[in-house]
């Protein structure tokens, strides 16, 4: 299933990344707090575990998410911003990583570098900004399901809805936490309005 935010500081920041005159690396620090912000979202009713610590008033039971449990994934290079801003919240979860690069011509995705911890009974939070034909995600998460993860959830920045639905027909058991879902694409495949290249954006290749 797939959830778009309603939170209208993440679209607030979402139509900062839109602007044009937004630099490289403030750029980079947008997908960052965007991030922070889909985390919480995608944890607001997740399960917890119950801890017994030890405040300044004595003991107290209360909650907390097993960090422990949490491994981060970026899609190469575009998520690599993203892994920072959900590390802030959550630093004790674990990372790996899939690098795709998207074929512009085909619009197919090529997976050519992965390194992924145990993901077997892990809860997997695949990071990359953008769902335009779904293709790099859907390819992302059938590599994930290999490793026998316990859950798998995905937080996208901007998605077209044609890229989010297909990703929902291909992936209904996994939840989708997106900031934005545009329009269209267009005959290039990019989502529109969207952001243009959020690779070329962030690391300044444009
Ligand atoms: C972009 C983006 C997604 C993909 C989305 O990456 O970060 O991974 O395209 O397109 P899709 O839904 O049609 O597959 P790209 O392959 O351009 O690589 P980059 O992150 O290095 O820019
Ligand atoms: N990749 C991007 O970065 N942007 C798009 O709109 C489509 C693919």
């Amino acid at each position: 299933m797939y959830q778009e935010s309603s939170n209208a500081v993440i679209k607030h920041l979402v139509n900062i990344l839109r602007d044009t005159n937004t630099k490289p690396h403030e750029f980079r620090s947008y997908i960052e707090q965007i991030a922070k912000l889909l985390v919480c979202e995608a944890f607001n009713t997740h399960e917890t575990f119950s801890k017994t610590i030890t405040t300044w008033q004595g003991p107290l039971n209360t909650t907390f998410i097993d960090e422990k449990k949490l491994v981060f994934i970026p899609i190469l290079r575009a998520g690599e911003p993203m892994l920072n801003g959900v590390f802030e919240i959550f630093k004790h979860a674990q990372s790996g990583f899939l690098a795709m690069k998207r074929d512009e011509t085909t619009a197919k995705s090529h997976l050519f570098y992965e390194k992924l911890p145990d993901l077997k009974g892990k809860i997997v939070v695949l990071l990359d900004p953008m769902v335009a034909t779904g293709g790099s995600l859907s390819d992302g998460i059938d590599v994930v399901k290999q490793h026998e993860p316990k859950e798998i959830i995905t937080l996208n920045i901007i998605g077209s809805s044609h890229g989010v639905q297909r990703v929902n027909d291909l992936h209904s058991d996994i939840h989708m936490y997106i900031a934005q879902i545009d329009e269209k694409l267009n005959e290039n495949n990019y989502i529109c309005p969207g952001l243009g290249d959020a690779g070329d954006r962030a690391f300044n290749t444009l």
